[in-house]
């Protein structure tokens, strides 16, 4: 979604902006614009890539050792150069980024226009920097003004504001949408996430909700909406700057693919001790006496973090014997689920800062439930709305189509499920160090899986063309059929649809013809029978079958048209393994197809917005 990126220093602020811009690029975007502060604000923006807007500034020669930056993933108001920020007021004396959603908007603006103001854009964003305006004409004073304008605001905002009232500050405030300040020397910054800021400084403040702050090149003061300053802890970020960088591959997505070995030996290291049969974990905020009194558990998400949310169901029903749901994080909060302070809620989450499943938090908190997250981004909101947390160290994770993230995910639940059922003592410690023992041999099978990819590409080449796809599974490879065909879609823009094998004679049979390719994932495991039916049915109607099979099961070759093998594991575990040739198959699809992998049309990384 949209990103933000600010600059106060003693350098040339376009330069930084434009770099800063790129690696927010991977965010999801559709337009962007720059405003910089040289005695006079000037302001640049395109409809398009940050590269195209580098070009319109280079020419330009921009000035100014303040500025910022956005891109915007449009919600209100088409994807324009007019709808674009950064937005002026009517005096082009103050200029406003904004992420997130004003709910307000309609009648803040109906006000504005009663006054006099003229709106120029369509976006809801607007009225902010008019806002700010409005007050600044009564007050002379710009601090005054922007609180004024952020307290009147209702919804979901990161806000960065400049002006030639108060050129030597910088003013930042956020609800729920990311804006974190990187404390330089000499100079400061602020980004939607860390990844534009690490090359400069690795000292972080978080701004939390309802703060707001104001930046100089030699100071940041953050004060609550009261106005009483906030002492803030400067957090060293510890991530790799490698990791935010391509290095050999192509594209984000398929180094992000090559790292899911090591993601997941990071996941489970220092947490899982096998010679002890033990997992612990250090951020989990609920006490064992807490937890064995919980008595069901809710895992809520969306995407792909919602289909490992489905795929933890099966084995903390098993290891853990605790009755579970999986609820979509954005329909969760609409029915009044039936939680109490003995349900203990799962929030899944890459990022940390999807707006629905937050607002699952939320609820959930209200209604005194006791919250875990299972979360890739440290310090991010939904890790802090949050009793505990278990953060998957997949590393940073750009590409759109989630990978590594799905598999550490299932790593963590599959963790979580040991942890709860040994603490309950329903499996011994022999018991969870046979089951431990297992999940350390998935890395090494991953590694396998990928030396596969040349025959993977291979098969994407034969059916690359076709509109749709179909997946099917059982059980737990259900849940891989939905991830499998989220990730064709995603990123190849073919309908993919995955459904349990079962269920596909109630309904999509009737799609299946001789251009219909359908991907089963058919593991040597008990419905290994049944699903071995469900191809059948699918050929005897003349469907290509392309299958996920098990080493060594040479009777599927016969009734396929072409076969993955993947290395044989523990049932509970396969989904790890049996999804790497799907995100293969979906990614060479799409080069073939000629999209861009990382930056997905209309797709963002992080969903901000409700
Ligand atoms: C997956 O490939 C997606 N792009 C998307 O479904 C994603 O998983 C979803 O938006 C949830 O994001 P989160 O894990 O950051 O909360």
């Amino acid at each position: 979604m949209c990103g933000i990126f600010g600059y106060i220093g003693d350098k040339e602020a376009s330069e930084k902006i434009i770099t800063g811009l790129k690696k927010l690029e991977y965010r999801g975007y559709d337009s962007i614009g720059v405003a910089t502060m040289n005695d006079k604000l000037a302001i640049f923006k395109n409809v398009g890539k940050v590269s195209d807007l580098e070009e319109k500034i280079c020419s330009k020669n921009l000035k100014g050792t303040t500025g910022i930056g956005h891109t915007r993933w449009a919600t209100h108001g088409a994807p324009t150069e007019i709808n674009a920020h950064p937005h002026y007021d009517k005096d082009q004396k103050i200029v406003i980024v904004h992420n997130g959603i004003i709910e307000n908007y309609q009648e803040l603006r109906d006000d504005l226009i009663k006054d006099g103001y003229k709106f120029v854009s369509q976006t809801d964003s607007e009225v902010i920097v008019h806002l700010i305006a409005a007050c600044y004409a009564k007050s002379n004073n710009i601090e005054e003004s922007f609180i004024y304008a952020v307290k009147r605001l209702q919804g979901t905002y990161a806000i960065c504001c400049i002006s030639e009232y108060d050129p030597s500050r910088m003013f930042l405030a956020k609800k729920s949408s990311p804006l974190l300040i990187g404390v330089g020397e000499g100079e400061n910054y602020c980004a939607s996430d860390v990844s534009p800021i690490l090359k400069h400084t690795r000292n972080i403040i978080y701004l939390d909700d309802n703060e707001y702050a104001m930046l100089s090149t030699d100071s940041v003061v953050v004060k609550n909406y009261k106005g009483v300053v906030v002492e803030k802890e400067i957090v060293k970020s510890t991530i790799n700057i490698d990791d935010v960088e391509k290095g050999t591959y192509d594209f984000y997505m398929m180094k992000e693919i090559h790292e899911q070995p090591e993601s997941i030996i990071n996941t489970i290291t220092n947490r899982c001790f096998i010679d002890e049969g033990k997992v612990n974990f250090d951020f989990i905020g609920i006490n064992n006496n807490e937890l064995l009194n919980i008595n069901r558990i809710v895992i809520t998400a969306c995407g792909t973090s919602l289909h490992a949310g489905l795929v933890g169901e099966f084995f903390l029903e098993k290891f853990a014997q605790v009755p579970v749901e999986v609820e979509y994080a954005a329909e969760f909060r609409y029915r009044n689920p039936i939680i109490d302070s003995k349900t203990l809620v799962i929030a899944i989450s890459q990022s940390g800062e999807t707006a629905d499943t937050l607002a699952a938090v939320v609820e959930a908190k209200q209604k005194k439930a006791r919250i875990i997250s299972i979360c890739n981004v440290p310090g991010s909101t939904i890790t802090r709305e949050s009793d505990g947390v278990i953060y998957t160290k997949a590393g940073v994770e750009i590409g759109v189509a989630s990978t590594k993230a799905f598999t550490t995910q299932i790593t963590a639940l599959y963790m979580f499920s040991i942890f709860l059922a040994r603490i309950k003592w329903i499996i011994n410690k022999e018991e969870a160090k046979n089951l431990l023992t297992k999940l350390y041999e998935i890395p090494e099978l991953i590694r396998r899986i990928l030396l596969k990819k040349d025959h993977i590409y291979t098969i994407a080449c034969k059916y690359y063309t076709k509109p749709s796809f179909l997946y099917l599974g059982r059980g737990i490879s259900f849940h891989v059929a939905q991830e499998g065909a989220l990730k064709m879609k995603e990123i190849s823009y073919i309908h993919a649809e995955g459904y349990s094998a079962a269920e596909m004679k109630h309904g999509p049979i009737a799609l299946i013809d001789e251009n219909m390719p359908v991907v089963v994932v058919a593991l040597k495991n008990r419905s290994y029978e049944k699903i071995a039916s469900n191809i059948s049915e699918v050929k005897a109607r003349q469907g290509k079958v392309i299958a996920i099979a098990t080493e060594g099961d040479t009777n599927i070759k016969n009734l396929v048209d072409d076969v993955i093998y993947i290395p044989d594991c523990e049932e509970e575990l396969s989904a790890i393994l049996s999804v790497i040739p799907l995100q293969l198959l979906a990614y060479y699809t799409a080069i073939l197809r000629g999209c861009h992998v990382d930056q997905p049309r209309n797709l963002a990384k992080s969903v901000t917005v409700e």
